[in-house]
């Protein structure tokens, strides 16, 4: 046997930020212009395995089940090349990774999958890496994959440089009772990735430089806002934060929206029911599809609106999620 035959297997939950990431100061490193601030999911995960193995000829990454096209499976090689690089190694993998999901609802992510494949690639080639070097790791792979390997409240520290840009725990196990309802408007592949749309807002909006500002202060906000259990602060924050990222995109040289029509619907339901004394907020990132943040005891009244525009499932109730998991 070769001394490469390793197959370990991780599991990264999603996380979504309430505070978002939208810029790059380095792309190539994916060092972000802002920190972001994040809460992980229980309800959407990724499962990946890797082994790395001496008489592979190419690396070769299965998807679902399904093996992945070049150009699809590029993002990925571009990781393992990192890791190689790290391991002074010059072996090729088997990925195997499988999106979980509790229904049709889809919410693939890019968090929960480099955070899994960050951390069993890590191990595999043999490098036992900190959880704070790990989240480096995944942040070369997709920046917001760096907050999935802790649970709970997460912040990224944008840092200078590789060396200093990475996450931390801000309360990994909140005893805080939270429900985020992910609220799936729309399937269809988005037409501007989170990569290319902050590229635009930040060489062409005249209101990047005030986004910069707006993050600081919403996350020190935030903080506060948890420390003392206020959940129509942590809401509203969040749901602020979340509209000024999207003005980054109306904003920019070409103009673009993640929003469509559906999500319009959404926003327009919770401000009703906010109106109507049920304390719910909601964020929205690089797609159409919106999370609302509430209190559990108010989870079923929020349901029961969304039900009137969407199906069964279209709307999945996730709570606060663990970080990284070895099987
Ligand atoms: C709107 O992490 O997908 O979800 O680093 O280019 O891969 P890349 O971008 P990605 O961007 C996430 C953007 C966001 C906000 C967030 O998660 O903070």
């Amino acid at each position: 046997m070769s001394s490469f035959d390793n197959k370990i297997t991780a599991r990264a939950h999603t996380n979504i930020a309430l505070i978002k990431y939208w810029g790059k100061q380095n792309a190539k490193l994916k060092i972000p212009t802002t920190n972001s601030f994040s809460l992980t999911l229980d309800k959407f995960y990724t499962e990946t395995s890797v082994t790395f193995k001496e008489n592979y000829t190419a690396d070769r990454i299965i998807f679902n089940g399904k093996p992945l096209s070049d150009s699809k499976a590029a993002r990925i090689v571009a990781l393992l090349d990192v890791i190689r690089g790290m391991a002074n190694q010059d072996i090729y993998a088997e990925v195997n990774t499988t999106n979980m999901v509790p229904t049709s609802a889809g919410f693939a992510s890019s968090s929960s999958g480099f955070a899994a494949l960050a951390a069993a690639a890590c191990k595999s080639i043999g490098l036992n890496l900190s959880k704070k070097e790990l989240s480096r790791v995944a942040r070369r792979g997709s920046g917001s994959a760096c907050r999935s390997i802790y649970g709970g409240f997460v912040e990224w520290h944008k840092g200078l440089g590789d060396r200093t840009s990475f996450a931390s725990p801000f309360n990994e196990q909140p005893d805080w009772n939270l429900n985020v309802i992910a609220v799936m408007v729309n399937q269809a592949e988005k037409t501007m990735s989170s990569t290319k749309g902050m590229e635009i807002s930040k060489k062409t909006s005249p209101y990047y430089n005030a986004w910069k500002q707006v993050c600081k202060n919403d996350l020190k906000n935030i903080k506060k806002a948890i420390k003392n259990r206020d959940f129509e602060k942590l809401g509203s924050i969040s749901e602020e934060n979340a509209m000024r990222m999207h003005a980054l995109t109306l904003s920019a040289s070409p103009d673009y929206t993640y929003f469509d029509g559906k999500s319009l619907q959404v926003i327009k339901t919770i401000q009703s029911l906010r109106s109507n004394g049920i304390p719910c907020y909601f964020t929205m990132d690089a797609g159409p599809n919106i999370k609302v943040l509430v209190e559990p005891q108010n989870t079923d009244k929020v349901v029961q609106e969304l039900k009137s525009l969407f199906s069964t499932d279209q709307i999945v109730v996730a709570a606060p999620g663990p970080g990284i998991e070895y099987l």
